[in-house]
Parts: structure tokens; C-alpha cells; sequence
């Protein structure tokens, strides 16, 4: 492939092209600002060693070449030539369209419904082969979830499960705590009761992002575990109704947790959340702790409403659902910023005993880009 640069005549930009046509254009601020010298970047951890302020306001592109696989650029009124591999120009080409249907997801997210096998993987493989290990982050950070099988039934072993990722998040339910059943319990998820789906602690900001449930005793009937992909959920919204899934993903609902001595938790956030340009990056969505919502305008908090219980519908939908029943040893991680997670009530003879914990995803995905680096 055969490369010619073109600068603009004011210097403002460049046009990389190739023979076959394609056309890529760069600012002079932008390539100024990546410029890959030692001067810009330190050597070692590849940190930018300049501000913003460092940087002339009237930077302009004086030249620009191309050699082989290399673009060299000059700037003025600096005089610094810099040059640059043409591969990580096109890697971080921003030329391109942006156009993206609001509620678009990152690349390699997949949403899924009822009909999915829950991703499954065995404990002691994650801990002895690197390549498992990474499939298995690998599921999690595409489907939100997945099942660990063949672990110990020992007190404690979901935190070697969160350390072989990241961190555990330590909240004021301690570094792990209890799910089951408690005589006077603080939380509703320590009694038997049946739990609509939802995801965990959004009166928390930011939300715990991973929560590991961990199964040491289920012999009661009952106490299934499901989980449920809200990121399917949020797009049956839109397409039914999209001022709907407009509504809760443009104003804050509110959550809060008062059941403790000493902790008031709360959080203004939307139930879908986007980023500025659509993407979406979080569902919350727990009844037992939502707090009035404030912040929608009186006209449109009927619209609101039932947005909101439409969304509920499809989280509610048997087909939507992934369910199982954990054994002593068997986990679950769920992403808490996308999947949702319920348990059928149980009682009678038996016990059902979890541990839980949480973490967040920056870890994991640390942890995955690593390994998909070197695998
Ligand atoms: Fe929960």
C-alpha cells in the first residue's frame, strides 16, 4: 500500500491517503498533541510528558511526508518534526463516521435473551491455565456473566475468585458478606423472599461494577438464580418505545439505602445510562431501593412511569431469563453496570448459604487485555 500526505494550505490539517483511495484526515493539534518523540511521551510508561498549555495555540502543519510506512510531520511555529508509524494513525483515525443509533454498544458486547447458555468454566483451570482464564473474562466482558463450576465449598473462596482479576470492593456490608437467612435482617436479600432482578447497590456512585455470588449450601427448594441481560432489555424498550427509553435515559432516577446505623447511601442516576454520543454503559434497576424520583418535569413523569414499567415487563420476561441453580463450589459473576440478577424464594427443609462480594471491571478487563496480549 502506497501512502501520500496532502496539507491543507492553511496548516490547520493533513489528508493521509492511500492509492486505493481511502482518505483520512488529522488536525495539526491533534498530531502535535500525539506526537510520539521522547519529548512528548516519556520512554518508559508511555505517559505524555506535556500539557495542553505546552502546546502553541497557532500550531500549524509546515510539512508533511511520506516515507515507506512512516508519516513525518513539522509543526510550526515550534519547528518539530515528529514522525509517525501510519498503522497507529489508522488504529486512531477519529475521520470517521460517528453516526451511531443512541444505545449503541462497544465493540465485542453482545446482547443476549433466555435462549443463551450460561458461559460456564471450571475453577481450577481459571487458576492453572492462562488461556482459560482469559476465555473466561473474555465471557464476562461480552455477556456480562459467567459461571464458575468445580470450585471448593469453603468459606471465603470467592475472594480468591475476585484475586484473580483484580480487587475486591469493600463496602459497609464488609469484605464479603452472608446471603441467607437472618432473623432480623438489614438487607431483604438476607430472608428467603423471591427478589425481582435487579442490579445491586445503585444508591452507591460509583456502583460496585462485578459481584461475585458464591454457593456453600442450596438444598432448600427453591433459590434459583437468573440473570438477565438489562442491555437487551434497554434495546426492547427502544424499539417499542424509544421516547420511553428516552425518558430514563435522559433524567436522574434516585436510589437510596438508609437500613444500617451509620449509613445513608444515596445516588441521582439514570436507569439507562449513555455516554455523551449513545453509548450505553449501565442499567440500574432495583425497586427495593428506589427512592422518589425528583427529577423528571411534571409533564413527563407519566411517560416516565411507564417507560419504567415497560422496561420492568421485559426484565420480568421468562424469556429473558437465564436461570440455574448453583451447587455448593459453583459461582456467578455478573458485570452490576449491565446484568441483572434474581433468585426464585425458597424455604422449607434445607439450607441455602451464599457468600457475596463485589469488584469492579477495570481490573478484569486490565487483567484480560494482558492476557490477550500474551495468549
Ligand atoms: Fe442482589
Amino acid at each position: 500500500m502506497t501512502y501520500s500526505a496532502t496539507v491543507d494550505p492553511t496548516g490547520s490539517h493533513l489528508t493521509l491517503t492511500t492509492k486505493d483511495g481511502g482518505a483520512i484526515r488529522f488536525h495539526a493539534i491533534w498530531l502535535r498533541d500525539n506526537a510520539l518523540d521522547p519529548e512528548t511521551r516519556a520512554a518508559g510508561n508511555g505517559q505524555r510528558l506535556i500539557t495542553i498549555g505546552d502546546i502553541p495555540a497557532d500550531t500549524t502543519i509546515a510539512a508533511a511526508s511520506v516515507d515507506g510506512s512512516e508519516l513525518t510531520v513539522s509543526f510550526a511555529p515550534e519547528d518539530k518534526t515528529v514522525a509517525y508509524p501510519i498503522g497507529w494513525l489508522q488504529e486512531n483515525a477519529y475521520d470517521r463516521s460517528h453516526d451511531q443509533t443512541p444505545g449503541w454498544h462497544a465493540p465485542g458486547v453482545e446482547t443476549w435473551d433466555g435462549t443463551q447458555d450460561a458461559p460456564t468454566f471450571d475453577w481450577t483451570e481459571v487458576h492453572e491455565k492462562p488461556a482459560v482464564k482469559r476465555d473466561w473474562l473474555a465471557a464476562i466482558a461480552r455477556c456480562g456473566f459467567a459461571k464458575l463450576t468445580g470450585g471448593p465449598a469453603r468459606e471465603g473462596a470467592l475472594l480468591e475468585t475476585a484475586a484473580l482479576f483484580g480487587y475486591v470492593r469493600e463496602t459497609n456490608y464488609g469484605r464479603f458478606f452472608e446471603v441467607r437467612t437472618e432473623v432480623n435482617p438489614t438487607n431483604l436479600a438476607y430472608t428467603g423472599l423471591g427478589l425481582q432482578a435487579h442490579t445491586d447497590n445503585p444508591y452507591r456512585d460509583p456502583v460496585p461494577s462485578l459481584q461475585i455470588l458464591y454457593c456453600l449450601e442450596n438444598s432448600a427448594e427453591g433459590g434459583d438464580s437468573i440473570v438477565v441481560d438489562g442491555f437487551r432489555a434497554a434495546e426492547r424498550l427502544r424499539e417499542v418505545n424509544p421516547r420511553g427509553f428516552a425518558l430514563l435515559a435522559s433524567y436522574s432516577a434516585r436510589f437510596e439505602y438508609k437500613g444500617t446505623d451509620g449509613v445513608w447511601l444515596r445516588a441521582r442516576r439514570p436507569m439507562i445510562d449513555l455516554l455523551p454520543d449513545g453509548q450505553m454503559v449501565g442499567i440500574r434497576f432495583n425497586n427495593r431501593s428506589s427512592a422518589p424520583f425528583v427529577d423528571i418535569p411534571f409533564d413527563q413523569m407519566e411517560a416516565y412511569y411507564a417507560a419504567y414499567r415497560q422496561l420492568g415487563e421485559f426484565i420480568d420476561d421468562p424469556d429473558m431469563g437465564v436461570a440455574f441453580k448453583l451447587a455448593p463450589g459453583e459461582s456467578f459473576i455478573v458485570d452490576n453496570t449491565r446484568v441483572l440478577h434474581a433468585r426464585t424464594g425458597y424455604s422449607g427443609a434445607g439450607s441455602r448459604w451464599l457468600q457475596g462480594c463485589y469488584a469492579d471491571k477495570d481490573g478484569l478487563l486490565s487483567t484480560l487485555a494482558v492476557l490477550e496480549a500474551d495468549t
